[in-house]
């Protein structure tokens, strides 16, 4: 028997190690503890991992997306180990936590989501992308590949079941009163998806859906705290759900974008651009407070009943991957604040750029020709 299932995940940075590197194990025991018992009613399973410094809660239930039940339940997860990174003196206790207290739902409070609900297919594999130092634009890229271009998706083009393509829905981030989106259609409207998907601080991925099932494929965190805080409070790290096989891309077909190690903004102070590294799950950040690290947990869900992930970044070929792409982080960073190794000014997640340019600008003297030629002779 087939049923109707609920994937959600919540993530959020509570508080890390040594600045933004990776939370205490302290940390995400007590995190697992709390879903464990304030879960037990209406959480089927779940599973607790972490990608750099941010904590990510999946959990499978009956209960539809948004539900009140399910996103309290997190967040009090979150508040609750904030107590633990407040005692450990842990950096950043409780930064995504950025309202003081909850109110029916975690979007648009600080914690990052990704949700999806459908009927269970007989076999029902699905990733679970979660992202550190990055924004959710970072999935935009992949997306397309994965879902658009037979260059990287064979199977739009072998197999029957893809062959009418994919619904993409974007939301424009910028948008804060309220979530302003346009739906198009690969492959008939693949020139406009790139357009918009071009720009991945505005136009980022929300959903995919099958043009010839209507059934989702994939769902994307897009929250923009930045847009929410109105002020500097760490990059968004979004999370990304994606069903594969059979009318949706393969598992593979899904990762190999990743390859790419495509430039991405986020790194260091959220303010720069870095190649994206592919990593195994509950790895840390390093290098210049990054690279941007996305981990792939894979998994199959009966019943709501998930199996043991598969850590797909684990697999030695993305070590050759993770080699190039700290190339290219140390190519970018060469280059420090100068030109595109930095995010323009609306991007960068500090002030004091704002305050130190406000002050030159008083400073700043039109130049006269006639009396600098007049003391020049
Ligand atoms: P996080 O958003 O992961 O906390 O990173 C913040 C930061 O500024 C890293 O330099
Ligand atoms: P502080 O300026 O408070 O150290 O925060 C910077 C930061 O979090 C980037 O690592
Ligand atoms: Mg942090
Ligand atoms: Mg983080």
């Amino acid at each position: 028997m087939s049923m109707r299932t609920t994937l959600s995940i919540i993530k959020a940075d509570i508080g890390a190690i040594g600045g933004h590197i990776a939370p205490s194990p302290e940390l995400v025991e007590a995190v697992r503890n709390h879903v464990a018992v304030h879960g037990k009613d209406f959480v089927i399973d779940f599973n607790i991992s972490s990608t750099g410094d941010d904590i990510a809660i999946l959990c499978t239930h009956t209960r539809g997306v948004d539900d009140e039940k399910v996103h309290k339940m997190a967040w009090d997860a979150f508040t609750t180990g904030t107590q633990i990174a407040k005692q450990q003196g842990l950096y950043g206790a409780g930064q995504d936590l950025l309202k003081d207290s909850f109110s029916g739902n975690v979007r648009g409070m600080g914690p990052a989501v990704a949700e999806m609900e459908f009927e269970e297919r007989p076999n029902e594999p699905f990733l679970m992308f979660a992202a550190d130092k990055t924004d959710p634009g970072a999935y935009n890229l992949p997306l397309y590949l994965a879902f658009a271009d037979p260059m990287y998706c064979p199977g739009l083009m072998l197999s029957p079941k893809m062959k009418d393509g994919f619904r993409f829905v974007i939301m424009d981030v910028n948008h804060t009163e309220g979530d302003r989106v346009i739906e198009l259609n690969a492959p008939d409207d693949l020139y406009d998806i790139a357009a918009l998907l071009r720009d991945n601080q505005r136009f980022v991925i929300e959903g995919i859906y099958s043009r010839t099932t209507g059934e989702q494929a994939a769902a994307v965190s897009t929250s923009r705290l930045h847009n929410i805080a109105g002020k500097y409070t760490g990059k968004d790290d979004p999370v990304m759900l994606v069903r594969t096989q059979n009318q949706f891309p393969a598992t593979g077909e899904m990762l190999a974008p990743f390859s790419i190690g495509h430039y991405v903004a986020g790194f260091m102070r959220g303010s720069h651009v870095g190649p994206l590294m592919p990593v195994p799950r509950n790895s840390t950040t390093s290098f210049f407070d990054g690279p941007p690290v996305v981990s792939a947990s894979a998994f199959c869900v009966q019943n709501g009943r998930l199996t043991s992930p598969a850590d797909a970044f684990a697999h030695p070929f993305w070590d050759h991957i993770r080699d190039h792409v700290s190339q290219k982080a140390i190519e970018i960073r060469r280059q420090g604040f100068s030109g595109a190794a930095m995010l323009g000014l609306n991007e960068l997640e500090y002030t004091g750029i704002m305050e130190k340019l406000d002050r030159l600008e008083t400073e700043f003297q039109v130049r006269d020709h006639k009396s600098a030629e007049a003391a020049g002779g």
